[in-house]
């Protein structure tokens, strides 16, 4: 009797390699994870390939109606990349690895570089709606465990490289980009946090709070990537000033610096790449 072994995560993996490898042989050395706000920079890139999500076995959706999920395999200037576009969140399916798995198919790919962006509402109070942030460090407070059984100390070295920090710095001083630096903290969503919650986050540390960004930054780094982090603090969280935060805000504040924020995301990929 033939005994049928259940799939695994690697089999699914491999199937979705498959079909993306059937549409294009583009070999990226870089990942990039574009988050709202950031369609712009998705614009600039010349693409090779542009492979709609539900087209590959395996790879999650989001649930939320009008995002697309898309992957564009393209280049801005000689640097060869992959831009996910759509990222879906954890609050819309509760399954840890949908999100995980945009950073397993970069992996499976050979892409060593991952560059994650993200909305944000600022906590730092010299932070203004508008401002971009470049990730220090985060603090995980989704209370999910992106690593499995796997047992891999993410404290003897910075998630966020260093050496890319710096050279990020540089880039911004160079094209004029006003930048600002510090901690992210990811947390579940999807409601926006209370006063109360927003006040207890900045005395743990954070500088910004969102709903994404830590759990794949854990597993890409577990897994020898290096990544560079950035949010678009579209906003500043609730009980930060007297006044009552909208999300309409958030997407206008997005819309606002969306052509600075792409041009910053273009200048790094053309020095990390
Ligand atoms: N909180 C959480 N996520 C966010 C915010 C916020 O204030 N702004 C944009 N994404």
């Amino acid at each position: 009797m033939k005994i049928i072994r259940p799939k695994t995560l690697e089999d699914n993996l491999k199937e979705s390699i498959k079909a993306i490898r059937s549409q294009t042989k583009l070999k990226p050395k870089i990942a990039i994870i574009l988050g709202s706000g950031l369609g712009e920079f998705a614009e600039t890139i010349s693409s090779s390939a542009v492979i709609d999500t539900q087209s590959i076995p395996h790879y999650p959706h989001s649930s939320v109606e009008g995002h697309k999920g898309r992957l564009i395999f393209g280049k801005i200037g000689k640097v060869a990349l992959l831009a996910f576009q759509g990222r879906v969140h954890f609050y819309e399916t509760g399954n840890i690895e949908t999100i995980l798995y945009p950073i397993r198919v970069a992996h499976a790919l050979g892409i060593k570089t991952l560059i994650v962006t993200n909305a944000a509402g600022g906590i730092n109070k010299q932070f203004t709606p508008g401002d971009l942030m470049l990730i220090t460090d985060h603090i995980n407070l989704t209370f999910q465990n992106p690593l499995g059984n796997k047992s891999v100390s993410l404290h003897n070295q910075p998630l966020y490289d260093l050496d890319f920090q710096n050279k990020i710095i540089d880039i911004a001083r160079t094209a004029d980009i006003h930048l600002q630096s510090g901690i992210y903290c990811g947390l579940k969503g999807p409601s926006y946090e209370t006063a109360s919650e927003v006040r207890m986050i900045g005395k743990l540390g954070a500088d910004a709070v969102g709903m994404s960004t830590v759990n794949e930054v854990s597993l890409a780094f577990s897994l020898g990537m290096r990544v560079a982090g950035f949010s678009c603090i579209t906003n500043l969280s609730t009980g930060i000033l007297d006044q009552k935060l909208s999300h309409q805000e958030v997407t206008e504040v997005a819309n606002r610096v969306r052509h600075t924020f792409s041009r910053l995301i273009t200048g790094v990929v053309e020095e990390l790449g």
